[in-house]
């Protein structure tokens, strides 16, 4: 008889690092410094919500309806695949990775984030791609409800102020025109949603190590995370 190989089946140890917080707290581009400075995957979970409301917004279905919403959950196909580019998001097979960005998907995804019946197949399907590899995962319930045994966590924020101008930077550096008021006020509305939402909300995990990324450059806060982490 063959000798069981053992060192074939044991696992390296898996990472998960878990970072919390608002919208413009910096969350996505200190996740991706951090997973390629620690060489592990990215995981943008925010992406997966973008992705099923862009798909409800293109077949008109009535995002106030919970049932027809977890339906389209359940016959949606998200997939997060590395490229040379970055992470891409594919829908049902498609790339929809720049589409899922707008400021329409941006502002309609609370229907979908409220969802219960969406989250628990969001949060499965999130586990799934934790427990295959190691992940930098950044969302908002990633602490308290996907990985509450993460490996580190942390709840990223920053001055209402700071987030704001960082939205207003990025859309102009895609040529957008901005209305700095109406900016404020749906940022001001989407951090009402996120705190409020019954299921899933954005909260600090009691043992989540909070970083103040204002006035830091991504780089600055990415590296307060690392040093931590090596703690
Ligand atoms: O991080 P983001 O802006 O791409 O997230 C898009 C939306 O998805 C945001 O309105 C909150 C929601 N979201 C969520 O409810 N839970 C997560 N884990 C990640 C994002």
């Amino acid at each position: 008889m063959q000798k069981p190989n053992m060192t074939a089946s044991v696992k390296p140890e898996i990472i998960v690092i878990a970072i919390d917080g608002p919208a413009g707290a910096g969350k996505s581009t200190v996740a991706k410094i951090l997973a390629r400075r620690l060489s592990i995957s990215y995981l943008d979970t925010g992406a997966m919500y973008r992705a099923l409301t862009f798909k409800a917004l293109r077949e008109k279905i009535n995002l106030e309806d919970g049932s027809q919403l977890a339906e389209l959950a359940k016959t949606t196909k998200i997939q997060l695949k590395a490229s040379q580019f970055g992470l891409r998001i594919f829908l049902d097979g498609d790339d929809v990775s720049e589409e899922i960005r707008s400021v329409e998907v941006t502002n309609n995804t609370f229907y979908i984030a409220r969802a219960p019946e969406v989250r628990a197949i969001m949060v499965g399907l999130q586990r799934q791609l934790g427990e295959q590899q190691s992940v930098v995962a950044e969302g908002r319930d990633i602490g308290t409800v996907v990985f509450p045994k993460a490996t580190k966590k942390f709840y990223l924020d920053a001055d209402f102020k700071e987030r704001a101008q960082r939205r207003i930077k990025e859309l102009q550096a895609k040529g957008k025109t901005v209305n700095e008021q109406q900016l404020q006020d749906e940022l001001n509305d989407r951090d009402q949603k996120d705190f409020t939402r019954k299921v899933g909300p954005l909260k600090k995990a009691d043992d989540a190590i909070v970083i103040d990324s204002t006035g830091l450059t991504a780089e600055e806060t990415a590296e307060k995370i690392l040093q931590y982490f090596n703690k």
